[in-house]
């Protein structure tokens, strides 16, 4: 890992100090011009017209501005677009992101997942963006990437940390009325870690059999959730083969607690007015076995 900055963040920098030297200046010539230039009687000072000079001065000075920002902006592109940045010999791990209203699923080959992207520390990460609905728009501040997630379009993210933890992200795209609740969690973890984790999630599930078991492989669950192993359904809403392992579910809303879970399943719309989870009507002593089930997927 290069111990330079990142040429985003350089790039940040240059910008960053252009603008402020801008503004300084714009800010010290109003002062000095509304002090100096003020005619006391009628309050406004005597207009200038025709000043070529100036006006061509005004003209060239941000066109060159500006034109100095594309260059240096295409060449970041250009960086960033190669991997330079990476600094990294491992080959990259790749991960196929799919934006659904309202959350983010994540495949990895032999794995499915939802909300959270585990990525191990010190090993580039190639993130294939694509869409099932609208256009999203993954973004991950901490770790310096964004990209619009578009259908029928595929969008290659680059990620890289050398830094182990837990970085928080969100649809940076407006799409729909739960945009906000959008939200993922990307951990990054040793590749000792990371391997375990990814191993776990390859496996079939193990959940206990039984009511919850036989409720969610009902048609109702099973339209929208598979549980790999254990209930052939449908893949529309989130893979659910390792649900209990996650920290959050419904794109962040809710912490995954036994509590938060019943709640979000005994009504989705009091928690998320507008996704597609509809209220399944389930005794209490069902949704407690749901919950159980669900629970048990780790
Ligand atoms: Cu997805 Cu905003």
């Amino acid at each position: 890992m290069a111990s330079s900055l990142e040429p985003i963040v350089v790039l940040s920098l240059v910008v960053g100090v252009i603008a402020a030297v801008i503004f300084a200046g714009v800010l010290v010539a109003l002062i000095v011009f509304t002090l100096r230039y003020r005619d006391v009687r009628t309050g406004s000072a005597p207009q200038i017209h025709g000043h070529r000079a100036l006006e061509i001065a005004w003209t060239a000075v941000p066109l060159l501005l500006l034109a100095i920002i594309f260059v240096l902006s295409l060449v970041t592109l250009g960086q960033i677009g190669q991997g330079a940045t990476f600094g990294s010999l491992e080959p990259p791990l790749h991960v196929d992101v799919i934006g659904h209203q309202w959350w983010f699923e994540f495949r990895y080959a032999g794995a499915v997942t939802a909300n959270e992207l585990h990525i191990p520390v010190g090993v580039p990460i190639e993130l294939d963006l694509s869409s099932a609905d609208v256009i999203h728009d993954l973004w991950v501040p901490e770790l310096g990437a964004k990209s619009d997630v578009v259908p029928g379009q595929r969008n290659v993210m680059r990620l890289f940390t050398a830094r182990a933890g837990t970085f928080s992200g969100e649809c940076a795209e407006f799409c729909g009325l739960e945009h906000a609740w959008m939200r993922v969690l990307v951990v990054a973890e040793p590749r000792a870690d990371f391997d375990g984790w990814l191993a776990a999630q390859r496996a079939p599930a193990s959940g206990a059999a039984g009511r919850g078991l036989e409720i969610v492989g009902s048609a109702v669950c099973s339209s929208c959730h598979v549980v790999q192993g254990q209930v052939a359904g449908t893949p529309i809403g989130p893979d659910l083969t390792h649900v209990g392992s996650r920290t959050i579910i419904a794109g962040g809303v809710l912490a995954n607690t036994a509590d938060a879970l019943r709640a979000w399943i005994a009504d989705p719309q009091r928690y998320k007015p507008g996704a597609l989870m509809p209220k399944v009507p389930l005794s209490s002593a069902d949704l407690d076995a749901v919950v159980a089930y669900l629970r048990s997927l780790k």
